[in-house]
């Protein structure tokens, strides 16, 4: 345990208890802090120290690990702390945008601190497995000096020195999520409860695995310059044709009771680029997003 850095968690609820869990796990002397203090207790019991203020917590450890509700509660509780940060390394996983991570990397930088600001990507069961993996962006010098122990949490990536980046591509991230889910949600409203799980299994994870991986260029294309990653394959599918389609399955989930608010959204600008003639292929949907946010 004496060559591994002490680490604190501030903020126990879902995900701060899988944080704190898998540095007692790994052996880690694990320091404790949250706001209703009876969440300590389990790990309190399994080893962790309780400290009794923020203050207490930000002093006890190397690494200062902060994940709590949003950035509203990071300022309330940094902001009274600002004379125990100096020197210490604050990462701070917390969900936020850019400007909200830069402010904070900016304000803790000036009390003396090194500022890691992070992005959490994975569901608490699974901090420790081999499929999460946690953006950072900010201080390379404190990434670099506690990769090791940033490595229990999940797989540690830094994106960047700009502060901001860990939350911009961790939204970026999670707006893809958040498009796929509601899009498999209003999948298996429309073939109904009753089959629901079987199409999910059988069909649904397939077929969404597979769009998936036309994000990237096959090796041939690769080879021939033809395709970057991201880059949808061009000319396989014509925006008309998409928006036939979508017409179809806007008027069949009409016609199952299912709403179709996700799909609405997407019908007009498609037509209005169609009809501007302004793009043909599939490549073109990320011209409709844009276009929407701009207008
Ligand atoms: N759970 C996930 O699947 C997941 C995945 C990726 C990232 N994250 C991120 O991890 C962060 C924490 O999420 P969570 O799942 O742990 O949420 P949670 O279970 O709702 O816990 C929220 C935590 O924030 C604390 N908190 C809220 N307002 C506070 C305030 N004003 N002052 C002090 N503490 C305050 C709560 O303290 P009390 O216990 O006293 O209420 C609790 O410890 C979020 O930014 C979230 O986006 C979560």
């Amino acid at each position: 345990m004496a060559d591994k850095p002490t680490v604190t968690i501030i903020g126990l609820g879902s995900m701060g208890q899988a944080l704190a869990s898998a540095y007692l796990e790994a052996g880690h002397r694990t320091t404790v802090w949250n706001r209703t203090p009876a969440k300590a207790d389990d790990l309190v019991a399994r080893g962790a120290t309780r400290a009794a203020t923020v203050s207490d917590a930000v002093w006890a450890s190397d690494l200062v690990v902060l994940c709590v509700l949003d950035y509203a509660a990071v300022d309330e509780l940094l902001a009274p702390n600002a004379d125990v940060l100096k020197d210490r390394v604050v990462v701070n996983l917390t969900n936020g945008r850019p400007d909200q991570a830069r402010r904070t990397g900016e304000w803790a930088t000036a009390q003396g601190a090194e500022y890691l600001d992070g992005g959490i990507m994975a569901i608490p069961s699974m901090i420790g497995t081999p499929e999460a993996f946690i953006l950072y962006s900010g201080s390379r010098t404190a990434f670099e000096r506690y990769e090791a122990a940033l490595r229990v949490l999940a797989e540690p990536k830094f994106v960047g020195t700009d502060a901001g980046l860990a939350a911009l591509n961790d939204l970026a991230l999670l707006s893809g999520m958040y498009g796929t889910l509601a899009g498999a949600r209003h999948a298996t409203a429309l073939v109904g409860p009753e089959r629901a799980a079987e199409f999910t299994t059988s069909l649904l994870i397939p077929w969404l695995q597979a769009m998936a991986n036309i994000l990237a260029p096959s090796s041939a294309e690769r080879e021939a310059g033809d395709r970057e990653a991201g880059d949808l394959p061009s000319e396989e599918s014509p925006l008309d044709m998409q928006a036939a389609g979508l017409a179809n399955i806007i008027e069949a989930s009409r016609s199952a009771g299912v709403g179709v608010d996700l799909l609405t959204h997407l019908l007009t600008p498609m037509r209005d680029i169609i009809a501007a003639g302004e793009g043909d292929v599939l490549t073109d949907l990320v011209e409709v997003i844009g276009k929407e946010i701009r207008s």
